[in-house]
């Protein structure tokens, strides 16, 4: 057994906006007492879904497809994997194809438990890597591009309500995601500071070998995913009162109280 001790920091852009004060038409308002309340849910997150493709500048919330992020560092220690990596200028294609499979929301806590899938996720960004993955040390530095085919993603959203002007809202204080893919290509152009014949064999040796390569980078995937859905999270939903999404929430805040006993 090993211990995994990896940090991963992403930088986004993020400001503070004046919040949807009227039901935006994207937004398809369920209530929690309807018998079909995760159907109706699941087509409002889907509805989400394509309004946030091209973005909410209203609220300044970037484009979800393309997303853009300007910088992801990646650090592990021990390990298959031992990585000291940065992406730089990210760019990610994909997400504006999402397909909503399930959308939950707990009935106490009103944590969200939502399952997409992805057809293609596209990667694209200039790295900066030093490390080992599967045993080979990889050195380089480059543009590159990584490919998840058929992702299926298992997130659950923590929350807790808080009440502003007349309105409740979702603080999203933490986010856990569960993936599977059903395959990976990539491409790291200038390995080994562009030896050719040992980038091409490594690249092609990880494409080979793409799914021992896409678990070992399991723990830093997931919590660089954790990670951006956070930040996404919590600009949209400081920004989009919970009333518009369910048309019955009941926010208690006596329970906060309750719970220092
Ligand atoms: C995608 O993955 C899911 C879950 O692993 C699987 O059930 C489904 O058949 C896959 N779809 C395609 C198009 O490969
Ligand atoms: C959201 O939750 C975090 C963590 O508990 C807390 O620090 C922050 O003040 C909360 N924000 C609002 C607006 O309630």
């Amino acid at each position: 057994m090993h211990i995994e001790l990896f940090l991963v920091s992403i930088v986004l852009h993020y400001t503070t906006a004046e919040y949807y004060k009227t039901k935006p038409d994207f937004i398809q308002t369920c209530l929690k007492s309807d018998p079909d309340f995760d159907e109706c849910s699941r087509q409002s997150v889907q509805k989400l879904f394509h309004a946030l493709g091209p973005g909410l500048p209203e609220i300044d919330v970037p484009p979800l497809d393309p997303m853009k992020i300007p910088k992801i560092r990646i650090l592990q220690g021990d390990g298959p994997v031992n990585v000291n990596a940065a992406l730089d200028d990210v760019t990610v294609t994909g997400f504006g194809e999402t397909e909503v499979l399930l959308s939950q929301v707990d009935s106490k806590t009103y944590d969200f438990y939502t399952r997409v899938r992805v057809p293609k996720i596209r990667i694209e960004g200039t790295y900066d890597l030093k490390g080992k993955i599967l045993l080979i040390p990889l050195v380089g530095r480059g543009r590159c591009w990584f490919e998840p085919k058929n992702m299926t993603i298992d997130i659950v959203s923590d929350v807790k309500l808080y009440e502003k002007d007349d309105f409740v809202f979702f603080n999203v204080t933490s986010a856990h995601v569960k993936y599977t893919i059903g395959g990976l290509t990539l491409r790291m152009n200038n390995l080994f500071d562009g030896i050719n014949s040992l980038e091409d064999s490594t690249n092609a040796y990880l494409n080979a070998n793409w799914r021992p390569v896409s678990e070992s980078l399991r723990p830093i995937l997931s919590k660089t995913i954790e990670d951006i859905l956070l930040g996404f999270l919590q600009q949209l939903f400081h920004n989009l009162p919970g009333n518009f999404m369910i048309g019955d929430i009941k926010y208690n805040p006596s329970k906060k109280v309750d719970k220092k006993v």
